[in-house]
């Protein structure tokens, strides 16, 4: 019996729809495709772990910022870079790093690492702006850090490089004095696998240029970290 005979015989006896899977939609996909699949799976999750906390309320920062700004860029990427808190351009547009103190770190990352913005990922210890760009409050990091967490557990990156000192103590649980920990690497307290690298503010490094030469070290270094 054929496949279009058998399809009529399998009809009579009362099967509604029968759907035939080709060899092709059988074979495994092809490594690369798997990748991609990989990235939207990942960026999916993103995406709801977000969606869990858009309208946060667990500190007081709720109620001064437009929204929440979450993190943005390559999910597969090995480096996450996490900054302080949104500014005011990254609280009216929702995107960390937008005003000049990103267009400075983009640029570096670019000409530093051969990275554009778009390959790695960017994000910040606070998800939301502190008035005035006060420095977030120690009970602030603390109450916004679980959102930060997750974001490293779906990414797993090789490195997370943590700009500035209130990032450091975010991530690392402890306030150490940026000239004295940057270019040093420790472990992520939360999983071993994971390097935290540490290195100044971009936003320092535009008010002292000076330091600008230790900020391209600490990219060097970061560049063979992730290697
Ligand atoms: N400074 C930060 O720490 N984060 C931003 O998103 C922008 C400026």
């Amino acid at each position: 019996m054929g496949v279009e005979e058998t399809i009529r015989a399998l009809e009579d006896i009362g099967f509604g729809e029968i759907y035939l899977l080709t060899k092709k939609a059988r074979k495994k996909p092809q490594s690369s495709k798997e990748t991609v699949k990989v990235d939207q799976y990942k960026g999916k999750i993103l995406q709801d772990h977000f969606m869990s906390f858009k309208d946060c309320t667990k500190c007081p920062l709720h109620r001064s910022r437009s929204q929440v700004v979450f993190g943005d860029g390559n999910p597969d990427s090995p480096v996450v870079f996490v900054g302080e808190a949104p500014g005011e351009e990254e609280d009216a547009q929702g995107r960390p790093f937008v005003g000049r103190a990103g267009r400075y770190l983009n640029r570096k990352i670019l000409e530093v690492m051969g990275m554009r913005r778009e390959d790695v990922y960017i994000t910040n210890v606070c998800k939301c702006r502190p008035p005035e760009n006060r420095k977030p409050t120690a009970q602030e990091i603390r109450s916004c850090f679980p959102y930060l967490r997750k974001e490293i557990e779906i990414i797993k990156p090789k490195v997370i490089c943590c700009l500035g000192s209130t990032a450091g103590e975010g991530v690392i649980g402890k306030n150490m004095p940026i000239t004295k920990v940057r270019g040093k690497v420790f472990t992520y307290p939360y999983d071993p696998k994971i390097k935290v690298f540490l290195t100044y503010h971009p936003a320092y490094i535009l008010r002292n240029p000076r330091a600008e030469g230790e900020f391209v070290e600490d990219l060097k270094k970061l560049k063979d970290l992730i290697a």
